[in-house]
């Protein structure tokens, strides 16, 4: 049902935790299970230097948000913000069907957060 890669990502999940120093935050919340994604970006001139995040999803938004946080380390802020779901799973080699809502929470708290360093930094969409 799973690739190897949700479930190395699932029982070794990289990047999680907080950034106590973060200078974007976005806390996002899925319809369709009512699970919350917290990601927190550490960001320098552009460029997200660390990222963690902290979720009470299910082990497929897990392993998401896990190699999300990879797949957008070192990445500048236009490129993170191109970061879709569908990339993450393409990178995982797959998800259920049923679990593809998991993998939105990811795409979705990084998109938060990007906003949230930008409205504390004035700058224009
Ligand atoms: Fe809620 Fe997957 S079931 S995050
Ligand atoms: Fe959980 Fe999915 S049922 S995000």
């Amino acid at each position: 049902m799973y690739t190897d890669k949700v479930i190395d990502q699932f029982q070794n999940p990289r990047n999680v935790g907080e950034l106590d120093n973060a200078d974007g935050v976005g806390e996002v919340g899925s319809p369709a299970c009512g699970d919350i994604m917290k990601m927190y970006l550490k960001i320098e001139d552009g460029v997200i230097v660390d990222v963690k995040f902290k979720t009470f999803g299910c082990g497929a938004a897990v392993a998401t948000s896990s190699i999300a946080t990879e797949m957008i380390k070192g990445k500048t802020l236009e490129e993170a913000e191109k970061l879709t779901n569908s990339m993450v799973i393409d990178e995982l080699g797959g998800l259920p069907h049923e679990k593809v809502h998991c993998s939105v929470l990811a795409e979705q708290a990084i998109k938060a957060a990007i906003k949230d360093y930008k409205s504390k930094h004035g700058i224009q969409e």
